[in-house]
C-alpha cells in the first residue's frame, strides 16, 4: 500500500469533504490540481446526477475516467456550485490561484457558479497574499509589454513559463512579495492591454474555504457577506 504523506492527507480530506455539497440535478464546475483531484474521485465514486464544466483539459480527462458528464460552459450557462483549490488564501478569502496555469478557465467557471467553494491543505492559508509568484496568462504578442509593465506595479521580477496555458497562451509569473490589497491590484492588472486573466480571485467571489490538517481535520471558513 502505498503511504500518503501528511500534505497529500490533507488534500484529500478537504477534497472529499467539498464533494457532499454536490447533489443531483446540480451544473458543477471543477477545479485543477492536486486538491480538487480528490472531489473529482469522490464524485466518481458516487455517481451522483449531475453535469460538469471542467477548469482544464487535465480535469476533462480525469471526470471522464470517473464516469463524470462534462459538458462545455454555454451548454449550462450558470452552475450551481464550483470546487477548486488555491495557491493562497488570506484571511479576508482573497486568492492567488494559477499554480497550474489554469487560472483563466478557473475564474470564468468560478463566476458562473452560485457557489464557489475553495479546498485546501493549511499550508495555503497566509496572513497576506503574494510569496506564491502571481501567475497572469497573457498574449503572445504582448508578453515582453506586460512584463515591463508588471515590474512598473512593483514586481521584483517577472517570469515566462515554458508551457503554454490551455488556451495557447503565455502565462508570467509575478514576484510581487506582499500584496497589500489585493483587490486594488487586481483591478490595476485587469486594466493592463494584453492581460487576458491574472490570478488573483477576489474574496467576493469565494462562499467558503475549506481547510484541512495533516491529521485529516477539516474545517470550514465561511466569507461574512
Ligand atoms: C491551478 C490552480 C490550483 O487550484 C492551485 O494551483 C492549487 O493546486 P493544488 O490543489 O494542486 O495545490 O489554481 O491553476
Amino acid at each position: 500500500m502505498v503511504e500518503l504523506s501528511a500534505v497529500e492527507i490533507a488534500k484529500q480530506a478537504a477534497g472529499r469533504h467539498a464533494a457532499a455539497f454536490v447533489e443531483d440535478g446540480m451544473g458543477v464546475g471543477l477545479g485543477t490540481g492536486s486538491t480538487v483531484r480528490h472531489t473529482i474521485i469522490a464524485l466518481g465514486e458516487r455517481q451522483p446526477c449531475i453535469r460538469c464544466v471542467a477548469t482544464s483539459e487535465q480535469t476533462a480527462v480525469l471526470a471522464r475516467d470517473v464516469g463524470l458528464e462534462v459538458v462545455a460552459p454555454e451548454v449550462l450557462g450558470r452552475l450551481d456550485i464550483a470546487v477548486d483549490g488555491a495557491d493562497e488564501v488570506d484571511p479576508a478569502l482573497n486568492l492567488i490561484k494559477g499554480g497550474g496555469g489554469a487560472h483563466t478557465r478557473e475564474k470564468v467557471v468560478a463566476a458562473m457558479a452560485e457557489r464557489f467553494v475553495v479546498v485546501v491543505d493549511e499550508s495555503k492559508l497566509v496572513d497576506r497574499l503574494g510569496a506564491f509568484g502571481l501567475p497572469i496568462e497573457v498574449i503572445d504578442f504582448a508578453a515582453g509589454v506586460v512584463a515591463a509593465r508588471l515590474r512598473d506595479l512593483g514586481a521584483a521580477g517577472v517570469t515566462r513559463r515554458a508551457a503554454l496555458s490551455d488556451n495557447g497562451n503565455p502565462i508570467l509569473d509575478a514576484a510581487f512579495g506582499e500584496i497589500p490589497d489585493p483587490p486594488a491590484l487586481a483591478a490595476r492588472l485587469c486594466a493592463i492591454p494584453g492581460v487576458v486573466e491574472h490570478g488573483i480571485f477576489t474574496a467576493d467571489m469565494v462562499e467558503r474555504v475549506v481547510v484541512s490538517s495533516a491529521d485529516a481535520r477539516v474545517r470550514e471558513i465561511v466569507r461574512e457577506s
